[in-house]
């Protein structure tokens, strides 16, 4: 048989596939999300995310020493409020759950890179992502409270904000803000494309944000659109975001793909509870090899042109990434 092409030639043997991946990870871009809870000591399994815990105030820096020992050196910080009420002030308290976690982690490791998840949801008494006029989420109100509670981060020591509740305006919201108290160095990485998706379920159920009442697609965006991820992408480009995201991953990579050819920016992915929470259930129940889903996962995110990603699954990774299985 006369091939001069030959593409098996370069799948040979495990040395050369290493050496001819397209798509390479590191631990660098990996972000592992942690809960923390007021009202805990200690930690807490999740149930609804297998594997995943909740940390008390006390027990915060424990998260951070296991994400060190794997080699994840970024954060990304939710709260659990011991309070909630309607226009959810302990957001934005001095002394409220994030601003305290945040303090004790840049206390004993101010090099491990802090990000914070700015969003209303956790801290609402029924639990939407803002201020409510009636039953609708009053768009205008709601970046007064979201500019204040990013700012409040970025004083406690945050050394990114994330703001994810959808609201028009809200990145120009938090840049004003920011910079008016000389905080211009502070990015943004804004959660630009995040669809309203069934897959956030068990993360409602471990931050205790599902509405009370109706449903978020006032906000988040319809899993039908694309060109409309591109739109949010723009706008926040003009608004003074760094980092752009698209949210959940799996069922998204086409967004993936055409945000980040469409723009300069860094493009994050969140791989989110859901997409994590079917990985563990189906490995439960004894039907796919969680460690290589996990891999071939990941990679698929990056394969689509995110350069970083937020996941459940960042400590592992990291380590599959330092053994070279992907990456
Ligand atoms: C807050 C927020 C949510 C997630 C991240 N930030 C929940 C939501 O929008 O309902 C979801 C993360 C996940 O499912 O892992 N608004």
């Amino acid at each position: 048989m006369e091939l001069i092409q030959r593409p098996r030639r370069l799948r040979g043997n495990d040395a050369v596939r290493r050496l001819c991946r397209e798509t390479r990870m590191s631990p660098d871009s990996l972000i592992y999300p942690i809960f923390v809870d007021e009202t805990l000591q200690g930690t807490r399994p999740i149930e609804a995310l297998p594997g995943q815990n909740h940390y008390g105030l006390d027990s915060v820096c424990l998260a951070v020493e296991e994400c060190l020992a794997a080699g994840v050196h970024h954060c990304i910080l939710f709260g659990l409020p011991a309070h909630k009420d309607a226009v959810g002030s302990s957001a934005w308290a001095e002394d409220g759950v994030v601003q305290k976690a945040i303090r004790a982690i840049k206390e004993k490791y101010p090099e491990f890179y802090v990000i914070t998840d700015v969003c209303m949801c956790e801290y609402t008494d029924h639990g939407h992502c803002g201020i409510l006029c009636g039953h609708e989420v009053d768009n205008d109100k709601t970046l007064e409270v979201l500019a204040k509670t990013a700012l409040s981060h970025v004083q406690a020591g945050a050394d990114m904000v994330a703001p994810s509740d959808m609201m028009d305006g809200r990145v120009a919201a938090i840049r004003a803000i920011l910079d008016e108290h000389g905080y211009t160095a502070t990015p943004i990485m804004a959660y630009s494309a995040k669809y309203a998706s069934a897959f956030y379920g068990p993360f409602r159920s471990a931050a205790g944000s599902a509405p009370s009442f109706g449903d978020r697609k006032g906000y988040q965006m319809d899993p039908h659109n694309r060109k409309e991820a591109l739109k949010e992408c723009a706008l926040d480009v003009e608004e003074g975001a760094d980092i752009l995201m698209v949210k959940p991953a799996l069922s998204y990579l086409d967004v993936i793909r055409e945000c980040s050819d469409a723009y300069d920016l860094p493009m994050c992915a969140y791989s989110v509870s859901g997409e994590y929470a079917m990985i563990k259930a189906a490995a439960a129940a004894g039907l796919i090899n969680e460690y290589r889903i996990m891999c071939e996962s990941a990679l698929s995110v990056f394969r689509a042109g995110a350069n970083m990603l937020i996941t459940y699954y960042a400590k592992e990774l990291a380590q599959a990434i330092q053994k070279g299985d992907i990456g």
